[in-house]
């Protein structure tokens, strides 16, 4: 991997899940573990591209030589994806951002109340990569589709309705995806698709940056 795919490069990820606070000590999040995204910072710094990684809450080592953004809320990574958009070539939303959070976060510990049921309502978030797809001028868009069933369908029509330029679907149905060392891909661009079998994520990683350099000098040229 010596090429230096992305030199000169500027890259962004995202990573990892988002916590959406209920009250003081309880949150809502998700499984994603960080480390595909991670994987993906990590590489395209191999590749030569100068990395942003914005990592929602994770116990995860900072890739050598990537620069690191801490958020915790989707409005967080939001706001700092935003922000550093105009200063980015290629977005990779591999975060799996929260879809709702809790209207109003309690400022104090909610208490049970005597067996009755607790009501939450919930608020959509910001579609990160979808803010980006509406800005005239816009990166170069990989985004992540994890599904449990009718994988290549769901991909494809996000792809499309989301306007990204790359979408990598993978099957996190039962002890798949998340929380795992290894993964396998289905990534699709307008016009072509390639699989990415089953292997460790830091190689999986460095194969989906090779064909995100690849698609990106087509559309550039
Ligand atoms: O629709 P879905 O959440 O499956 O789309 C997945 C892709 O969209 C991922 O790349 C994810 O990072 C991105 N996304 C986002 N903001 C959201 C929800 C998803 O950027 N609020």
């Amino acid at each position: 991997f010596g090429d230096r795919l992305l030199a000169g490069r500027r890259v962004l990820v995202s990573a990892g899940p988002t916590y959406e606070d209920i009250d003081p000590v309880r949150f809502i999040g998700n499984r994603s573990s960080g480390r595909m995204g991670f994987a993906v910072a990590a590489a395209a710094h191999e590749a030569g591209a100068d990395v942003t990684l914005v990592a929602g809450p994770v116990s995860l080592p900072t890739p050598v030589g990537v620069r690191r953004i801490d958020v915790r809320s989707a409005r967080e990574m939001h706001e700092a994806v935003l922000a550093n958009a105009a200063t980015t070539d290629i977005y990779v939303g591999a975060a799996a951002v929260g879809d709702y959070r809790p209207e109003a976060p309690a400022s104090d510990k909610l208490k049970k109340h005597d067996g009755q049921p607790l009501h939450l309502e919930l608020t959509e978030n910001p579609d990160i990569i979808g803010a980006l797809a509406v800005l005239p001028s816009h990166p170069f868009l990989v985004g992540f589709a994890a599904e449990t069933q009718s994988i290549a369908d769901y991909a494809k029509d996000k792809l499309r309705r989301k306007g990204l330029d790359m979408i990598a679907a993978n099957d996190v149905s039962a002890g798949r995806g998340f929380e795992v060392a290894e993964n396998a891909l289905h990534i699709y661009w307008a016009d072509g698709d390639a699989v990415l079998p089953n292997m460790p994520k830091t190689e999986l990683a460095r194969q989906l940056v090779a064909h995100i350099a690849d698609r990106y000098r087509t559309k550039r040229t």
